[in-house]
C-alpha cells in the first residue's frame, strides 16, 4: 500500500510517499481502509522528532474510513462499518492527566497518511452521520484538544468571554465553534486580515491583529478564559488580557516554548494557569455527541490527494491555512 512516511533522513528530507506492507489485524485489532486523513501541526514537529536511525513511521493522527478486516476477539466493531479514528492512544477515562502509556497516533505508532491502518478496536468510533468523509477525516485531534481545553480544563460556560489567539489554527477554529455553541463570547486574533474577516464570519465577536497592541484594540474588554496555543509570540499579550481571577489554558507553542512571567503581577491578579493535552476517550465521546447536537462541522481549508502530500505539508508550514487541511486517499 502507499503511505506518507518519514524515514532514513531527518527533517523534510526524510518525508516521502513510499510503498509499505499492507498491515494485518491481530487480536483485538481492526483494519480500516482510510478514505481521508487530516493534517495537524504535530505532523511538522514529527519531521524533527523522528530521527534518521529510528524505524520508518507512517505519519498522521487524524483519519476516517471503513473497517475492512477485524482480528480475533473484536466485539465493538464489525467489517463494513464507517468509523473515525481517535488518535489519543491508551487514555480512556477522564482524568487530571493521561496515564504513562498514553501516546499520540502517528509517531511512534504508524498513523493515518496511508491506504490502511491497524488500530485496537477501542480507538475507533462510529463516523458522525452529519459529516462528509473530508470533515470526519480532519476532526479528531483538534476537536478533542479544543473540547478538553475549553470545558474540562477552562470550565467555559454561557456568557464567558473567551480569547483565542491564532485564528488560522485548526484547533482555534474548533475552539471558536465550541465556545459559540456553549453561549460564550469569542475574541480571536490573527496576523492575516483575511483570516480575521473569516473568523468573524464564522462567529467570532471580535478579531484583532495578533501583532497589534491588544490592550489598545480591545479597550477594557478582558477575557474570563484565554486558550493559548501560539506560544512565546503571543503569551505575554494573552496574559495581559485575562481578567483578574481568570484562567489561561495552554496546549501549544508553535511560536516558541519559553516565556517569562512576572510572578508578583501574577499572584496579585489571582490568575490560574493550566496545561492540557489531547483528551481521554470519555471526552472524545462527549465531543462527538456535542458536535452532533450542535451540528458542528470542521472548517475546511484545502483537500489534497495523498500524492500531493508535500503541498499539504508546505501549506501548513507557511501558516496559509484557515481551518483543517485534508488528504484524500
Ligand atoms: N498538546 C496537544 O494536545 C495539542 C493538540 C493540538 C495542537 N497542539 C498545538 O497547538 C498548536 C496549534 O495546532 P494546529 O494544528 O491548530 O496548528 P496550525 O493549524 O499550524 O496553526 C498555528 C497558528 O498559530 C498562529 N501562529 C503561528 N506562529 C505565529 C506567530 N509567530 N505569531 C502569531 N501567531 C502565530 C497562526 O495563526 P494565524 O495564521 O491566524 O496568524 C497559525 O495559523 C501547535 O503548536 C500544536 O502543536 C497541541
Amino acid at each position: 500500500m502507499k503511505a506518507v512516511t518519514h524515514a532514513e533522513k531527518e527533517g523534510w528530507d526524510g518525508l516521502g510517499l513510499r510503498a509499505v506492507e499492507k498491515p494485518e489485524p491481530g487480536e483485538g485489532e481492526v483494519r480500516i481502509q482510510l478514505k481521508t486523513a487530516g493534517l495537524n501541526h504535530r505532523d511538522l514537529f514529527v519531521l524533527n522528532r523522528h530521527k534518521a536511525n529510528d524505524p520508518a513511521v507512517v505519519l498522521g493522527s487524524d483519519g476516517a474510513g471503513v473497517v475492512d478486516a477485524v482480528g480475533s476477539g473484536v466485539a465493538r466493531v464489525a467489517e463494513g462499518e464507517e468509523v473515525i479514528v481517535n488518535p489519543s492512544l491508551n487514555w480512556f477515562e477522564k482524568s487530571a492527566a493521561p496515564p504513562e502509556e498514553f501516546e499520540v497516533l502517528g509517531f511512534p505508532t504508524d498513523g493515518t497518511f496511508a491506504e490502511y491502518i491497524i488500530l485496537p478496536e477501542a480507538q475507533v468510533s462510529a463516523k458522525p452521520k452529519h459529516l462528509t468523509w473530508e470533515e470526519a477525516g480532519v476532526l479528531s485531534l483538534g476537536a478533542l484538544t479544543a473540547y478538553r481545553a475549553l470545558f474540562t480544563r477552562g470550565l467555559v460556560s454561557e456568557g464567558d468571554n473567551v480569547l483565542v489567539p491564532g485564528a488560522g489554527s485548526g484547533v482555534a477554529t474548533f475552539l471558536l465553534q465550541f465556545a459559540n455553541a456553549a453561549g460564550a463570547r469569542v475574541i480571536m486574533t490573527s496576523r492575516s486580515e483575511e483570516k480575521r474577516k473569516r473568523a468573524v464570519e464564522l462567529g467570532a465577536d471580535v478579531a484583532v491583529d495578533s501583532e497589534a497592541d491588544w490592550n489598545a484594540e480591545l479597550g477594557s474588554e478582558k477575557a474570563d478564559v484565554v486558550i493559548e496555543s501560539v506560544g512565546a509570540a503571543t503569551f505575554q499579550k494573552s496574559l495581559n488580557q485575562v481578567k483578574k481571577g481568570g484562567t489561561i489554558v495552554t496546549f501549544g507553542a508553535s511560536a516558541g516554548d519559553v516565556v517569562e512571567i512576572n510572578l508578583r503581577e501574577f499572584f496579585y491578579g489571582q490568575y490560574n494557569f493550566l496545561g492540557t493535552t489531547m483528551g481521554s476517550r470519555d471526552e472524545y465521546e462527549e465531543m462527538l455527541q456535542f458536535i452532533e447536537k450542535h451540528d458542528i462541522k470542521p472548517v475546511m481549508d484545502e483537500v489534497f490527494s495523498l500524492e500531493e502530500y508535500e503541498a499539504a505539508f508546505k501549506r501548513m508550514d507557511e501558516g496559509k491555512q484557515m481551518g483543517k487541511i485534508a488528504l484524500k486517499m
